[in-house]
Parts: C-alpha cells; structure tokens; sequence
C-alpha cells in the first residue's frame, strides 16, 4: 500500500453501487472496510481481498453489531479517511396506506437509524484526529419525490437534513455530504424502474466516475448537497 492510501469505510459492500465501489477503491490503491448482511458475498470479497482490506457480516440497523464493528476495525488501524453510507433499502411501490408497518419500520432502521448507527461509532475517532469525509448516500428521490416510493423519500429526505445539520457540527476540517450517486442499473433500481433500469449504467462503470469524484470531496464541501457526474 502506498503512503498515500486512505482508509474508507463503507456499507453495504454486497452488491450493487457500494460493492462496486469497494472493487474500484481497492483498484485505486485504498484499503476498503466493507459490510453488508450477505455472508456468502462477504465472505467471498474477503477471499478475493485479504488484508489489509477486510468485509464483514453486518447488519447497520443493528446498533451493537456496528459497535463491534468498530470496535474491531478502530483496534487494528487509524480512524478511516472516508466513510461512506451505502447500504439501504426501498419499499415496494405502493401507496403509502398499504405500506405494512413492518416494511415501513425495515426501511427507517436501514436508511437512517442504520446511517446514524455508523456514525455514532466511526466518527468520533475522526472528529479526534480533525480529519476525513462522511459521505451519505441520498438519492433523486432525497429533493424530489414520486408516487408509491414515500418510505424511501421521506428517509433519502431525511440523509439531506441530517447530513447538513452533522455537517455543521463537524471540527474546521472535516466534511460530511448528502451525495445523489445518480441512477444505477442496480437490484435496487430493477425493483422499482423494472425492465427500463437496463438503460442505465451498470454499477462497475459507474464507479469508475463516481470513485474519483468521491475521492476528491473535502472541507471545502462541507454540507453540500452533491450528485456524481452523469
Ligand atoms: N441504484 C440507483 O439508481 C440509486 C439511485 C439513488 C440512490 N441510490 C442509493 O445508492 C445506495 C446503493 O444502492 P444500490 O442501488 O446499490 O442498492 P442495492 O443494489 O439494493 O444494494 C444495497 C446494498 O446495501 C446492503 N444493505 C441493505 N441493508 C443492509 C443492512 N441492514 N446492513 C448492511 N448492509 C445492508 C445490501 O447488502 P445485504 O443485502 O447483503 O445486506 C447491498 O449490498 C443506496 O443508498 C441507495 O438508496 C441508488
């Protein structure tokens, strides 16, 4: 690893834009700490990826899980340079009096009890050192909304207050961001655009803009609400 190697933390490394992501930081020459619930998927990207990068069973809407999480990764390494809120959840589309209770709920505990878990337990050892960037994923959907996608817009709606108010909580260098990554043929976009999701691009080549794009933000962006170059 090179000197100038960051250390970025990221969520939901399964599949999708996080898992992506996590193969073309590591590309760039970062160490990535990555989580998701998948075992299998965790568990092979640990194979692929051995130290110093490591992949964890995690659930982040599960405070104690992410607190061991840290515990673990805070033990073994410096606080990390990034931290990127990845993971999430959207309901199925409907409207939302026939949304259940419980799907309701997942989707809160993932999007934004789970963000807020993360950093309850990384970012103090940031704040410590007065260095490194939060990045919460927000969406299209976090300034505009749709019809039968109001779970998922009232928390990608949610990112963008928390993050700017967190945002203004943080030590003079620092930086905490609401990033839209765009629209992603990922599981999560099939799930709502249905087949028309295949005219977006795929999450390996995404990445490809988005990392850099990623790897750029600092102080100066404190607060502000971005979008990854289409
Ligand atoms: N795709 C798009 O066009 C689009 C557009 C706007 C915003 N976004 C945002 O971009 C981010 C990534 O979306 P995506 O399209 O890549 O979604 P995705 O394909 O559904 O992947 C979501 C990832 O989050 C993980 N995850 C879900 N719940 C989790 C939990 N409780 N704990 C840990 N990991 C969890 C999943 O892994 P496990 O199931 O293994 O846990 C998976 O790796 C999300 O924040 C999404 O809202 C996406």
């Amino acid at each position: 690893m090179s000197a100038t190697a960051k250390i970025i933390v990221i969520t939901g490394v399964s599949r999708g834009c996080g898992r992506a992501l996590a193969h073309e930081f590591i590309r760039l020459g970062h160490i990535v700490i990555g989580c998701g619930r998948s075992e299998k998927e965790i568990r092979a990207l640990q194979k692929q990826f051995p130290l110093p990068h490591s992949f964890s069973v995690v659930n982040v809407a599960d405070d104690a899980q992410v607190a061991a999480w840290a515990k673990e990764t805070l033990a073994n390494r410096s606080a990390p340079d990034l931290l990127i809120n990845n993971a999430a959840l959207i309901n199925r589309g409907a409207p939302l009096w026939k949304v259940p209770a419980q799907e309701f709920s997942d989707i809160i505990d993932v999007n934004l009890k789970g963000t807020v878990n993360v950093i309850r337990h990384f970012v103090p050892a940031m704040v410590a050192r007065k260095r490194g960037v939060i990045v919460n994923f927000s969406s299209g959907w976090g300034r505009s909304t749709d019809p039968e996608f109001a779970p998922y817009c009232a928390t990608k709606w949610g990112i963008e207050g928390l993050t700017q108010a967190f945002a203004q909580e943080l030590p003079a260098g620092m930086a905490a961001v609401p990033l839209n990554p765009g629209i992603i043929n990922t599981d999560m976009l099939r799930t709502c655009f249905g087949g028309s999701a295949s005219s977006h691009p795929l999450p390996h080549d995404w990445a490809k803009i988005a990392a850099p794009f990623i790897l750029k933000l600092g102080p100066g962006d404190n607060g502000s609400p971005l979008t990854v170059p289409a």
